[in-house]
């Protein structure tokens, strides 16, 4: 039985409770209120208690690193840009083939733990970086392995259709994902969800329409990387396949907001992309909450947005999105959950779900937005052990 005692805050689904304490049993929540018992026992006066967060979007497992693509941002470059110019996803690719599994793990390995410092302890991570059925499944093992191995618990998702490989065409490469690939990561059970990056100049909204249901057939729910760049129909195609969720959003048009909310797909928004890539234009989060879209938040963490902080993501959507510190950070937890399919176990601080908790130093939530570019965790609770 752990008490984390007589907290200045903690964030409930329907509020905040001010100095109250939360008690853990067999790593779940067990109670949340004033005058509990426990045998251990953590100090939590003029703390927050949070969820832990939940980075619903990652493609945490790469080789090699991207970093001559900043001055080439400095000087304007798109990322349309540097992909033709050798650098962007294809580069990335090269890499990552080249890694053995014990490279990947490790380096990957190294980039969850720094996830957990900052406070997240649910990951989904996708695949995508192989790009051939060999180099794919080495990705989904080491994400499978880090789930083993890993306090962070990992959601796998496969993202064959993440770019089309340099040394086939585009056809064969679709068929390649549809008839070879999906049969057998659903076969090996190694990924939950099915991924496509719906763009142009990546894939159309009929072959990822064809991808997505050949990953549902094999028992994958559809996730969408969706109107990223151009509003090229990824939001009504999320909704038309009952995503789980649709990623990105920036370019997502009026209809295809409506047409979300309607079918129940999640948004998930990934603010550090847009200022990683040195643009003005970030999701229109406000419009979509305004529609009934219920908003979740994450990293996007790869090597073109490089990191693994959730409290840098939350301040963004407060700064540059214009969310709220409460609407930030329930897209960083319970939203985020609902974009991975875990909302029952993790994500709110509720009586039975799982002990993922962050204590953070500051006395409010809101503190998360407000005190930035600092990291403001100073426990992290996993599975109700102090980690
Ligand atoms: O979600 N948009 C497509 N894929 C990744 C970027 C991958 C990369 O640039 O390596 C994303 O932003
Ligand atoms: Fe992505």
């Amino acid at each position: 039985m752990l008490l984390i005692k007589d907290a200045s805050e903690i964030f409930l689904p329907d509020g905040v409770q001010k100095n109250a304490s939360v008690l853990i049993e067999d790593g779940r929540i067990k109670k949340i209120g004033k005058n509990l018992e426990g045998e251990e026992i953590i100090d939590a006066r003029g703390k927050t208690i949070l969820p832990g967060f939940v980075d619903c979007h990652t493609h945490a497992i790469f080789a090699g690193s991207r970093e001559f693509e900043l001055e080439m941002k400095l000087n304007g470059a798109s990322y349309e840009d540097i992909a033709k110019k050798g650098g962007g996803i294809n580069y990335t690719v090269r890499k990552t083939r080249e890694a053995s599994f014990q490279q990947l793990f490790n380096e990957s390995k190294k980039r969850l733990d720094r996830m957990l410092e900052y406070g997240t302890t649910t990951a989904e991570i996708k695949s995508g970086y192989g790009l051939n059925l060999e180099s794919e499944i080495k990705i989904l093992k080491v994400a499978n392995e880090l789930n083993r191995k890993h306090e962070i618990d990992i959601v796998p998702t496969f993202l064959g259709a993440h770019a089309v490989p340099p040394e086939i065409d585009k056809d064969e490469y679709i068929g390649l994902v549809m008839d070879e690939m999906i049969p057998v990561v659903a076969e090996k059970k190694l990924a939950k969800f099915c991924d496509v990056f719906c763009e142009n100049g990546y894939f159309t909204v009929d072959e990822s329409r064809r991808i997505l249901q050949a990953g549902k057939e094999h028992g994958m729910t559809p996730k969408i990387h969706a109107d990223e760049f151009s509003s090229c129909g990824g939001a009504g195609l999320a909704a038309e396949m009952n995503a789980i969720s649709a990623d990105h959003l920036l370019m997502a048009s009026d209809d295809g907001i409506k047409r979300m909310a309607t079918a129940g797909v999640n948004a998930v928004l990934l603010p550090a992309v847009p200022f990683s890539l040195m643009q003005e234009r970030y999701a229109p989060a406000r419009k979509m909450m305004k529609e009934g879209v219920r908003v979740a938040l994450a990293t996007d963490l790869n090597p073109n947005c490089w990191t693994e902080n959730m409290q840098f993501v939350i301040q963004l959507a407060c700064f540059k999105m214009g969310m709220t510190p409460r609407e930030a950070i329930e897209g960083a937890t319970i939203n985020a959950a609902r974009a991975v399919g875990m909302e029952n176990e993790v994500g709110s601080i509720e009586e039975g779900k799982k002990a993922d908790l962050v204590i953070i130093d500051a006395p409010s939530h809101v503190f998360i937005p407000y005190h930035f570019g600092v990291n403001l965790v100073e426990k992290v609770i996993k599975n109700g052990k102090v980690v």
